[in-house]
């Protein structure tokens, strides 16, 4: 047996070995003996409220690091501080309506449990749950805590409350961020709806804003509504030779933001795109690469990738790293090059990443894409490198219509 592999994987990836273990509500011992593959040299604690499951997982255990114990306050607490907690579907309460969940078993009741349970972590532990009937989000004990995103836990999981939680302390929200976006007059009404749910996400809320506009003649006047909200700097942003409106405004998010930035950082957020919950969309991880988004997995117009592709040949010499025997027929309009990618509706970007990527543009990017090239880039330079999550999971919407962007922020 070997279960939940994808999260145990990732999480001995990200927390080592030699960790004191405690699996909250273990049931019968396999996830204890499955936990033992990905972490092989610690000390893992099963607890059970049911006698009879930790019965059935002794006589099982043949490996002296696995303790079954009855979960009770005694024995949980002497084998802690625990670097890790699990706790895989134990609090829930299986088909209930909402109503009758909230009798049966308050969101206050579940808050408690939490509580004493996180009371158990080692300053710098984790807790990692799965299956959970309430939100974790909801509770203010959450509040105390940072959300890491695990990309094959979060893959299978449908509910949104499958998380990998560590102590907010210890994981300080990084500060040399700027949050960069692009205006246009006929983005203007959406910006209004969708800015102030920017300050929704606590690791958003305080961080300086740089809006790149077109078409006002004086943004800080006319826009000075906007800075209710943030710390908002306006920067003119035009370029000759770019025809579309559209193009000009997605280069400022390399060419501009590589001139005007001041942290190392950026945290790209288009002006149609809003919030829905305060839980975080960037864990410290993500700040080890220079460019993170949500995950896509085409591009469209595929010629895009020809021309990067052309464009990159010149400049530096060097092969195509594209195969182009992928059944595409390039000559269709709306024709796709199916690869992994990142869409950047809200994405994280180093600035150091984007100084070196403009520095090799003439003043227009070699496709009109913000996203595609900088994917491209971090793709093909060698030290570089590009990361995509589920963001729209973790919060994030994007609607160009109005009226849908309106319904689903505050319908
Ligand atoms: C669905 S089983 C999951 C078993 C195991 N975590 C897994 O995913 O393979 C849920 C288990 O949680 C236990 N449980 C429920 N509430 C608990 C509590 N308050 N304290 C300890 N165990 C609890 C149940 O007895 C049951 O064995």
């Amino acid at each position: 047996m070997d279960r939940y592999p994808d999260l145990f994987k990732e999480c001995a990836n990200k927390f080592g070995d030699n960790l004191n273990i405690l699996s909250f509500g273990c049931g019968y011992g396999e996830e204890c003996f499955s936990l033992r593959k990905y972490f092989p040299n610690s000390k893992i604690v099963g607890a059970d409220i049911s006698r009879k499951a930790i019965d059935i997982a002794k006589k099982k255990n043949k490996d002296d690091h696995i303790v079954f114990v009855e979960s009770n306050l005694e024995n949980i607490i002497s084998s802690s501080p625990y670097n890790i907690i699990f706790a895989l579907n134990v609090f829930k309460r299986l088909r209930l309506s909402r109503d009758e969940l909230n009798k049966a078993y308050p969101l206050d009741v579940f808050e408690n449990q939490l509580k004493e349970l996180v009371g158990f972590l080692k300053d710098d532990g984790a807790l990692v749950m799965k299956g959970t009937s309430h939100n974790f989000d909801d509770t203010e004990i959450s509040k105390k805590f940072y959300c890491l995103h695990f990309d094959g836990y979060r893959r299978n999981s449908k509910s949104p409350n499958d998380s990998v939680y560590v102590n907010r302390d210890k994981y300080q929200p990084r500060r040399d961020v700027t949050i960069i976006s692009a205006l246009t007059p006929s983005y203007e009404k959406k910006l209004r709806l969708t800015i102030p749910t920017w300050k929704m996400k606590p690791q958003f809320s305080d961080l300086p804003v740089l809006i790149f506009t077109n078409g006002y003649d004086n943004p800080d006047k006319q826009l000075s509504y906007l800075k209710k909200y943030f710390d908002i700097k306006f920067v003119k942003w035009d370029m000759d030779g770019v025809d579309s409106i559209r193009d000009k405004m997605l280069s400022s998010f390399i060419l501009g933001a590589s001139k005007h930035l001041k942290t190392d950082f950026s945290v790209k957020i288009d002006a149609d795109t809003g919030f829905i919950n305060s839980r975080d969309i960037f864990d410290p991880s993500d700040f080890d690469y220079d460019i993170v988004g949500h995950r896509w997995g085409y591009t469209r117009p595929a010629s895009w990738i020809i021309d990067l592709e052309n464009w990159y040949k010149e400049k530096f010499g060097k092969e195509n790293i594209f195969s182009y025997k992928q059944n595409v027929d390039f000559e269709k309009k709306r024709a796709i090059f199916p690869c992994k990618r990142l869409a950047s509706f809200v994405c994280l970007q180093s600035t150091d990443f984007l100084k070196e990527i403009s520095s090799y543009v003439d003043g227009k990017l070699p496709c009109p894409s913000h996203d595609t090239f900088a994917w491209y880039m971090a793709k093909r330079l060698e030290h570089r490198s590009w990361g995509r999550k589920n963001i729209k999971k973790l919060g994030a919407v994007n609607r160009s219509n109005y009226k849908k962007l309106n319904s689903v922020l505050y319908g």
